[in-house]
């Protein structure tokens, strides 16, 4: 079932978007105790949207926002909770860094969740600089250069 969930590039404002912020609260905002007005970034309407959805239900999503020409940062990567684990997260990166490459990035960097690490690390990704707490949460930076 996962699998067939189709991957759509979408900007504030598209039908799939409030489906995407309502995604994004409840598997990273709320379990933190953060409120739905607490979701948005100062960047949303710079950033690619990349979401997997079912009709109009959606059940993944990751953001990239481009910080210079040659690179940026991933975030808000999320997977609908019941839908964890089935391969979803690895084929929205995927994704979404076949469309960097298309637009000439080389360079994503990301602010990784603790329990999160291993998932990036198998998709190419490597920890760098020190730890740190964001959200309540310890963190690690992490990084990759896109081949071509
Ligand atoms: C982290 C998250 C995005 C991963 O997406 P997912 O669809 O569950 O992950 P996938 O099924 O695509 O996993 C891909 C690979 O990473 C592994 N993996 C995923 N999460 C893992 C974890 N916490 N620990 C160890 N390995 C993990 C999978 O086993 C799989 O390995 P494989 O390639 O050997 O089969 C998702 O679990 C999620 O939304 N978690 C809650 C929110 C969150 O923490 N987001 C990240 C914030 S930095």
């Amino acid at each position: 079932m996962t699998t067939d969930s189709t991957l759509t590039f979408i900007q504030p404002g598209h039908p799939l978007y409030a489906g995407e912020l309502e995604l994004r609260f409840r598997v990273l905002r709320e379990p933190l105790g953060y409120t739905r007005e607490q979701v948005a970034f100062p960047f949303e309407a710079q950033s690619l949207h990349l979401v997997a959805h079912e009709a109009d239900t959606v059940l993944g999503c990751v953001l990239f926002n481009p910080e210079d020409a040659h690179g940026g940062r991933l975030f808000q990567m999320a997977v609908a909770t019941h839908l964890q684990g089935q391969g979803l997260g690895a084929r929205l990166v995927r994704a979404l860094e076949d469309e960097l490459r298309r637009r000439g990035f080389s360079q994503v960097h990301l602010h990784a969740r603790a329990p999160a690490i291993p998932f990036y690390e198998r998709l190419g990704y490597a920890v760098y600089g020190e730890p740190y707490s964001e959200v309540g949460i310890p963190h690690r930076n992490m990084r990759k250069s896109l081949g071509t």
